[in-house]
């Protein structure tokens, strides 16, 4: 049974104290972190959330019945000790601790708790499984590492109601239990008892009642947001996240990025102090898949894609002409001077890995200190080899892969195989944080899935005044007002300005293939505020776990929630998502049809 308080308080965190407060008496409390006993002197470590502090129970100055005591605390025991801090002398001090200079010699203590063995290491070095990790998540957290993620969390959406707050927005919260908003990905949807038959969904993101706040007149919002989206997870996506979500009024485009540029370079001074600089580069969308084959590029190394379709406009390779006369291209990247790091088992290594983006193939040339080697050297004339040289660069000691197949499988292709090669060439700075905007994306892209358009960001996005007219005639060619903030190769957040006419939004709904019937039903309240007095709007979202992973440094986004779900959406720690009672589903007027073997 542990001891209770009776009234001891914590005069501070362990890491408070230093050589300046030496004879100072202090009451600590945390978990034992090591305990190391010497026969007559017990080291115990005592951890809180700010770190460590060393506190001695010695035999010569404690009673006989107290030290007793004191050799029973374990490993993860919670501990309030009362003492003095004493300085640490000669060999004694701990230049790796950030209090080893100093330690508290115990005059009282009380065992608050024992703890069993941890089934997982607290410690950083910690190497169970992500599994048993997350089963046991309360343990987890204890790790220093998760600890420091977590309050660096803190400090983000601190800074983060600080910076907006000092600008004029307002926080607002939106409803959970809502209708659906279409972000693109499936609902998590929620039954009403009240009304059998029918149900909530949990809002992908706060989207429309942003836009509807803006029409009411509050001009700036925010919101820390939860949102919900039933999709694949990834090490970036949960199903339930968060955003710093925003919305202005009376602003174009340009207004929005300043506004967050200087919040970006506020956040990664004040959490990082690494320096922003202002104005962020800006790159259309067009650019970047052209550029880096991504629409969300890592600028941190060159390996640029290089497009040969004119060089090969007439070769002799069937694979380059039926890609080129598909209306597809032929491109390239060269890995420069990196002859050497590729066998050919390697490359054919590659060429498999292309095949997951749907590249039918991955043609390369090595061109090594004894000659050029390519298994499609021999469909090209002398002229056709010098103009890919010169056009991408290529020299002896690089090595060349070339893709051809349509735009979007080629892009993708080459962009990622650019990333594997930046990172297995080592070419990718980790200390580099870099920021841009994309911009000028297409309002729709072609499902080929839907056999229609589909909006790219979300069908409130305004398209680009002078492209208006394509929506009639060739709609794929329409940009849209919408800009995506990129860092180091992750889209942290996305926006754009906003439709505000019931006209345009009508159109817009008609152009993803919507019926008017259709539109009526799911977004019947928008279309009727739009034609109360609405104001020109736009805003943003950031992904608060994605900024949050980067600026950690952490490998996934599960690393900065406290409590995240695994790949297949469930939660080891709770076991959710749960069967539940008869009685309950009956009272939402559900049955359970079960799956079919
Ligand atoms: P979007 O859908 O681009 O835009 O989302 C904004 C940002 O949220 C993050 N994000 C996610 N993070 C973790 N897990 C997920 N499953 C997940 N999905 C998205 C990304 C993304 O950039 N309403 C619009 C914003 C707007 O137009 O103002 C929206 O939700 O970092
Ligand atoms: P093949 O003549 O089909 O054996 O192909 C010769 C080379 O071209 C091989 O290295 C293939 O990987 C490569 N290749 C095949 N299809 C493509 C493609 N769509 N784009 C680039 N290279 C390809």
């Amino acid at each position: 049974m542990g001891e209770f308080l009776s009234g001891w308080k914590r005069t501070c965190y362990c890491t408070e104290l230093g050589k300046e407060d030496v004879g100072r008496e202090v009451t600590l409390m945390g978990w034992t972190n090591v305990r190391r006993d010497l026969g007559a002197l017990i080291f115990v470590q005592l951890r809180d959330r700010t770190g460590l502090m060393q506190v001695v129970f010695d035999s010569s100055t404690l009673s006989k019945e107290d030290f007793d005591r004191a050799s029973t605390i374990r490993s993860e025991y919670v501990l309030a000790v009362k003492g003095v801090l004493e300085a640490r002398t000669g060999n004694m001090i701990n230049p790796n601790m950030k209090t080893g200079e100093v330690e508290v010699k115990v005059t009282e203590f009380k065992i608050l708790s024992a703890a069993e063995t941890p089934p997982i290491d607290t410690g950083d070095d910690c190497n169970a499984g992500e599994l048993l990790r997350l089963k046991y998540r309360y343990l987890d957290l204890r790790r220093p590492c998760m600890q420091r993620n977590l309050m660096m969390r803190n400090e983000i959406t601190r800074i983060t109601h600080e910076y907006f707050a000092e600008n004029g927005f307002l926080e607002i919260e939106t409803p959970m239990l809502t209708k659906s908003t279409p972000e693109g990905a499936r609902d998590y949807l929620v039954p009403s008892r009240v009304h059998p038959g029918s149900f909530y969904a949990l809002p992908q993101s706060p989207q429309l009642f942003k836009q509807l706040l803006m029409l009411s007149g509050f001009d700036r919002y925010m919101q820390i947001a939860r949102c919900f989206r039933d999709e694949d997870l990834r090490a970036d996506r949960q199903p339930d996240f968060t955003q710093i979500d925003l919305e202005m009024s009376f602003v174009e485009a340009d207004d929005v990025m300043a506004m967050n540029e200087g919040f970006l370079k506020r956040l990664f001074k004040e959490t990082l102090d690494f320096d922003v600089q202002l104005p962020l580069p800006r790159i259309t969308w067009q650019d970047a898949m052209d550029r880096f084959g991504s629409d969300k590029p890592d600028t941190r190394f060159g390996m640029e894609l290089c497009d040969l379709s004119e060089c090969v406009r007439n070769c002799g390779f069937s694979v380059f002409q039926n890609a080129l006369n598909d209306g597809g291209s032929v491109r390239c990247i060269v890995a420069k001077g990196a002859t050497a790091h590729f066998s050919r088992k390697e490359i054919d290594a590659l060429g498999e890995f292309v095949k997951t983006y749907k590249a039918k193939g991955l043609a390369w040339m090595n061109w090594k200190p004894e000659g050029l080697q390519s298994p499609i050297a021999k469909f090209l004339t002398e002229e056709e080899l010098e103009a890919i040289k010169a056009k991408a660069n290529f020299e002896q000691g690089d090595v060349m892969f070339i893709v051809a197949d349509r735009n979007p499988v080629v892009w993708a292709a080459l962009g990622a195989l650019r990333l594997k090669l930046g990172d297995k060439l080592g070419l990718i700075d980790p200390k580099k944080f870099n920021l841009l905007w994309v911009v000028e994306f297409p309002l729709l892209e072609w499902s080929e899935e839907e056999n229609r358009f589909v909006a790219m960001h979300h069908p409130f996005t305004s398209p680009m005044d002078e492209d208006l007219p394509l929506l009639d005639t060739d709609p794929g060619k329409v940009r849209a007002k919408a800009y995506d903030i990129v860092l180091n190769g992750n889209e942290i957040g996305g926006g754009s300005i906003r439709i505000h006419s019931t006209e345009l939004q009508a159109k817009m709904f008609d152009v993803i293939g919507l019926s008017k019937e259709q539109a009526e039903a799911r977004f019947k309240f928008l279309l009727e505020a739009l034609k109360y007095g609405t104001p020109p709007h736009g805003g943003l979202a950031y992904g608060l776990d994605r900024v949050t992973m980067l600026i950690c440094g952490a490998q996934s986004i599960r690393d900065v929630i406290a409590f995240p779900k695994v790949q297949n959406a469930s939660c080891p720690l709770t076991n959710a998502p749960d069967p539940v009672d008869a009685k309950q589903l009956e009272e939402l007027h559900i049955a359970v049809v079960p799956e079919e073997e």
